[in-house]
């Protein structure tokens, strides 16, 4: 999907980044806080179907999937270069609810780069990011809410969840070479998940 009109394509050069060669709506970019939508450029949608395999509760996911596929959350990604020592950002914002007990989340990931850390910027809402080192399997949750910056280290996988009851809106700004790999979350998934148990999220095991 593209916000408003107009996709803009561009190409930097990868060995040394100027500031003339970065276009001027690259350098002050406005954004929206009750979509993630920022002008002309595309935003990734994952719908519930998209995330089959994400939930603890099997049976729940395919029963509220039978009934409606909602928009669980959309990411804008502005690229202003790629060269050496840039930077990437997204702007993402995951809506309320969930499936069984379990909050609505994004799928996670490592980066592809696998020593590239990321802030997290909270915006808008409240959640957590549930984090989970690559080597050793420990998993931590810590909040993600407005006016409350995340680190998330290298080698550290990384999800976003939303327990509160409105959109939760968040920046995530990570080095351009960072890339992400779905894959290794697809096929065993995070160790913890986040429930809600007596309205407030409970970390347990999977
Ligand atoms: C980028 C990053 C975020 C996520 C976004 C959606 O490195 O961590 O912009 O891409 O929160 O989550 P995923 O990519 O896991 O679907
Ligand atoms: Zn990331």
């Amino acid at each position: 999907m593209l916000c408003g009109r107009g996709a803009l394509i561009h190409f930097q050069n990868s060995k040394k980044t100027m500031l003339s060669s970065i276009l001027p709506n690259d350098l002050s970019v406005a954004f929206a806080l009750d979509s993630a939508c920022i002008a002309g450029r595309p935003m990734v949608e994952r719908r519930l179907s998209d995330l089959r395999g994400c939930f603890a509760d099997q049976a729940a996911y395919e029963a509220d999937l039978a009934v409606a596929n909602p928009l669980l959350y959309a990411v804008t990604a502005v690229e202003p270069a790629s060269g050496d020592g840039q930077l990437h950002y997204g702007l993402g914002i995951l809506y309320p609810g969930k499936i069984g007990e379990e909050y609505y989340l994004t799928k996670g990931h490592y980066h592809l780069h696998r020593a590239a850390a990321e802030i997290y910027v909270g915006l808008r809402g409240q959640g957590m990011m549930l984090l989970e080192d690559e080597a050793s399997g420990e998993s931590r949750l810590v909040e993600l809410r407005q006016n409350c910056c995340v680190y998330v280290p290298g080698h550290t996988a990384h999800r976003t969840i939303n327990t509160g009851p409105d959109p939760l809106v968040y920046l995530g700004i990570y080095p351009s070479n960072a890339g992400h790999d779905y894959g290794a979350i697809a096929s065993r998934n995070f160790r913890k998940i986040v429930l809600e148990h007596d309205g407030k999220p409970f970390l347990t095991n999977r």
